[in-house]
């Protein structure tokens, strides 16, 4: 039996992206690997690292773990919990934060965009969150974790400390392996179509949100920004916005980029945005039927605290090896 897990920041509501990239493929993983474990959790710590509005906060944790059940996760073999419910991650966060380098740190992209975005001051937790990741992966002796591309930079990291952990005091974590989706790996913004597709994006016109209406989706994508050429074909460098909309409707569908290069030649660009629309609203549609179902039922904190339950036992297991290991407190 081996462990997978992954997690979600709950900084807003998630997209199209973040289905795409990730909680699809979660399904997909516990359809295909019905003899391992699932963890998976909300990653609320990591939403701290920029500033949040307390009551938005609680309410986007809420609804992500109504989410992470709409889209299919089947509660079996699933630990579904909180991050911040279960304390030991911010402990062998810290510990993490003591193997790692700076200069490992200051070459992690997505630090050096957010910090060139952000107006007011960066914080240091912001700077330090891969460890914090690292420390979410290794608690768990996780073996495989579903992520987007953008995420695979963090996980090579969570490698290295677990290998430099490892060597130092000896033989403690098992060295996780990053799982990307096969199509989908990054979204990109439909009005912006060299960006990823982001949550907190300042303009939400290129974005799709997954709970909201279906009308205004389908109208994101009808407006979606491409190109003069009016031919479909897959061409990322030249013509991003139409290779965005064939990747959404490859991940959608589950068709090959050449399928859906075929399929759509010599047909307009008018005709392959309705067709991605409808595909994407018809599978919204039912996620938000299912969520609707999850938000409003008591079964939803059952299964959050039976996954508190279960993560903070494996992981308090898991500290006391490693303090242990590192031989600090009595
Ligand atoms: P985040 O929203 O940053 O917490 O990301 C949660 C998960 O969604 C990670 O596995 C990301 O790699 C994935 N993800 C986020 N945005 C995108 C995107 N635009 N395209 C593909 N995957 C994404
Ligand atoms: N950093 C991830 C993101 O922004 C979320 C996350 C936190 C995560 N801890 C994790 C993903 C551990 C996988 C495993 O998308």
């Amino acid at each position: 039996m081996k462990i997978v897990l992954s997690g979600i920041k709950p900084t807003g509501i998630p997209t199209l992206g973040n289905y795409l990239g990730a909680l699809k493929n979660f399904v997909k993983l516990q359809n295909e690997m019905k003899e391992d474990e699932f963890f998976i959790f909300v990653a609320d710590l990591h939403a701290l690292t920029v500033p949040q509005d307390p009551k938005e906060l609680r309410s986007h944790i809420r609804n992500l773990c109504a989410l992470y059940l709409a889209v299919g996760l089947n509660p079996e073999n699933l630990t579904l919990f909180i991050q911040s419910e279960v304390k030991e991650h911010v402990e062998l966060g810290y510990l993490m934060q003591s193997l790692v380098y700076m200069g490992e740190l200051e070459r992690m992209t997505q630090y050096k965009d957010k910090k060139q975005k952000q107006v007011e001051g960066v914080s240091s937790a912001l700077f330090t969150y891969p460890a914090l990741m690292a420390a979410d992966i290794l608690l768990y002796d996780a073996t495989y974790v579903p992520v987007g591309r953008d995420q695979m930079q963090h996980l090579e990291l969570a490698r290295t400390l677990a290998e430099r952990f490892n060597h130092r005091f000896g033989d403690t974590f098992i060295v996780p392996q990053g799982i990307e989706p096969k199509q989908g790996t990054k979204i990109t913004d439909l009005q912006n179509p060299t960006k990823k597709m982001d949550k907190s994006a300042e303009n939400d016109k290129g974005c799709i949100y997954l709970l909201e209406d279906l009308n205004k989706i389908k109208k994101k994508i009808k407006s979606a920004v491409t190109d003069l050429d009016g031919c479909i074909r897959f061409d990322k460098e030249n013509k991003p916005g139409i290779s965005n909309l064939m990747t959404i409707y490859a991940a959608m569908s589950g068709m090959e980029i050449k399928e859906i290069e075929s399929k759509y030649q010599g047909c307009g660009y008018k005709e392959f945005k309705e067709d991605v629309a409808n595909i994407v609203v018809q599978e919204i549609e039912g996620i938000q039927k299912k969520y609707q179902e999850w938000i409003h039922s008591p079964q939803l904190d059952e299964l959050l605290d039976q996954g508190r339950e279960k993560a903070q036992h494996v992981a308090c297991k898991k500290m006391e090896v490693i303090r242990q290991k590192m031989g600090y407190g009595r």
